[in-house]
């Protein structure tokens, strides 16, 4: 990402993109999926049906735990934005009970569906996305004027989950997918919400930029924030727990691999928002 492009993020043109970008999670075809998924065994399957967990239970969280953010907008344009991300994710939240209802289980409320995907997510996984997020979003809706909460939210929001969970998710399963010819319905879908998802990275990072900026002070909260949050992204971006000694080989990748690409794109991030990794 350059500084040019960088520069075109601001809400009044991300919001005019999103206009531009409309699709539906129900027209997607999801019915060689399901037929491949009967038929898929071994390690790939566990690790693919591992990622639709996380991601099921991700994009709930990420669904329910956004409105505080809207309610704390500093202009017109910045609250049309991010009242298109808040209807984002709750496309991407459809999406993904749509695959569990025609490929993973049986159709059922969304509430059941996150309910079982919750079963197989990690420790780590759940301290970021129940108490850190919970937490961050709870201070914002209750300081909307406060600047140092929104610094926060953003950062663990955008920066970490978005950037850096979710890019590196996206990256190393649509590779695996896309290599092997599985799942195509799932693929499509996957890089529809990818496309939405650079949209939301590119306000995050356009936000943090501007406001370091204009208040030096706040690169303190960024920094404080991914101190406090760094040690988990890393232990959930490494391989599930499952009693066995297997990593993402199954999936082609390594955990080098993982963590390289993950830090890659966090490390030019920060760069572009002024507060280097290296100033941790
Ligand atoms: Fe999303
Ligand atoms: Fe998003």
């Amino acid at each position: 990402m350059t500084t040019a492009e960088i520069q075109l993020n601001d809400p009044q043109t991300l919001y005019r993109r999103w206009e531009d970008s409309q699709w539906s999670p129900f027209s997607i075809d999801l019915s060689e999926d399901a037929s491949q998924w009967s038929q898929m065994t071994g390690d790939d399957r566990d690790l693919i049906l591992y990622v639709l967990s996380s991601l099921m239970v991700a994009e709930e969280r990420i669904t329910t735990k956004f409105s505080g953010l809207v309610g704390a907008y500093g202009s017109e344009e910045e609250a049309s934005f991010l009242s298109t991300q808040q209807v984002d994710e709750a496309r991407h939240m459809q999406f993904y009970a749509r695959f569990q209802d025609e490929v993973i289980a049986a159709p059922d409320v969304i509430a059941a569906h996150v309910a079982r995907a919750r079963e197989g997510v990690s420790d780590a996984f759940r301290h970021i996305f129940d108490e850190e997020l919970v937490q961050a979003h709870r201070q914002l809706v209750l300081e909307p004027e406060s600047l140092n909460a929104k610094v926060r939210f953003i950062t663990l929001y955008h920066l970490i989950l978005e950037g850096t969970l979710g890019l590196t998710t996206f990256e190393f399963t649509t590779g695996y997918l896309s290599g092997e010819g599985l799942l195509p319905g799932f693929v499509e879908g996957y890089s529809k919400i990818h496309h939405d998802e650079t949209r939301h990275i590119g306000y995050g990072v356009w936000f943090l930029r501007e406001t370091v900026r204009s208040e030096p002070q706040m690169g303190e909260v960024v920094r404080q924030t991914l101190r406090d949050l760094l040690p988990s992204v890393a232990a959930s971006l490494a391989p599930p727990d499952t009693g066995t000694d297997r990593d993402f080989a199954a999936i082609g990748a390594s955990s080098d691999d993982i963590r390289e690409f993950a830090l890659g794109g966090l490390t030019r991030r920060l760069d572009i928002i002024g507060v280097p990794l290296n100033t941790l």
